[in-house]
């Protein structure tokens, strides 16, 4: 009796293996986890001098396997799916011409060596399951914490702050861009804290307040503090200076 429950017991943790432990055991010795996409940018653009990273951090892989693997549009499911069969292969058979890596990179790392028998079937679900889960987590992480609308507006009435929406749907690149290297930065997170209450809202299921009509995406509504009016509304991505002087324009014209 005290056996079978032992090997019970043991199935059970044997197929609860976590995604994030087995990156820590058997990949992190190359691929760190999140450096600011500002400084990768720089750093690929000094040739790896800067930073003399091994590897991708785990970051970019889940940008990019999340970008290019499989269909983007379709649920998390199954493409959740479609990057695990990725990784399988891509672990037991690594190739320049197999690789989902931006172009501009690949001079930059060598061939990653082959796992062969090194991670079991569990382990690339596991490790498929995490990686895509990833890249969304630090974004929240390190940007800037988002409220309800409902909560925003009490936050904007009692603070004198001004609603700011962001307008998105799941697989818009220019919305993921401006999550990654914009809405990140040190002195965005600084204006935004100080001046604004963030929203994000997916316009592909959620209505916009006060009536207003949705831009493309990604798209940014500011709404007076009073929650009554519309301010300013914009579509399309933007650099961390651009995007400064539209906070400062709005804040000035409110
Ligand atoms: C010895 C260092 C090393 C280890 C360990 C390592 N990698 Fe890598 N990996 C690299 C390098 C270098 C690259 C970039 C070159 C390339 O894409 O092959 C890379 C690229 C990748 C890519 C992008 C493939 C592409 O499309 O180009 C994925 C996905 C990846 N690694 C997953 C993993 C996972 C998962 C593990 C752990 C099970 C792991 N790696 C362990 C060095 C390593």
């Amino acid at each position: 009796m005290k056996f079978v429950l032992m090997t019970l017991l043991l199935a059970e943790w044997l197929f609860a293996v976590s995604g994030e432990e087995v990156f820590s055991k058997k990949c992190v010795s190359c691929h760190g986890y999140y450096i600011p996409q500002s400084k990768l940018n720089r750093n690929y653009e000094q040739n790896n001098t800067d930073l003399k990273l091994t590897a991708p951090t785990l970051t970019e892989l889940s940008f990019r396997l999340k970008d290019q693997v499989g269909d983007r549009t379709t649920d998390a499911e199954g493409q959740k799916f479609e990057i695990e069969e990725f990784l399988a292969d891509y672990l037991k058979n690594p190739s320049k011409e197999k690789s989902v890596l931006r172009k501009e990179t690949h001079h930059i790392f060598p061939i990653m060596p082959n796992m062969k028998g090194e991670v079991s079937e569990e382990e690339v679900e596991a490790l498929a399951d995490f990686m895509y889960e990833y890249a969304e987590q630090m974004m929240i992480a390190h940007g800037v914490q988002r409220h309800s609308y409902k909560e925003a507006v009490q936050i904007a009435k009692k603070e004198k702050k001004i609603i700011l929406i962001e307008g998105f749907i799941p697989y818009c690149r220019g919305c993921i861009k401006m999550d990654r290297e914009v809405l990140v930065e040190p002195e965005v997170k600084e204006a935004l804290n100080k001046d604004f209450v963030l929203v994000k809202k997916n316009l592909l299921i959620e209505k916009l307040p006060l009536g207003i009509k949705r831009l493309g995406t990604p798209s940014f509504y500011f709404i007076n503090t009073e929650g009554t009016k519309v301010l300013e509304m914009v579509q399309g991505t933007g650099t961390v200076e651009e995007f400064m002087e539209l906070l400062k324009s709005v804040k000035k014209n409110q």
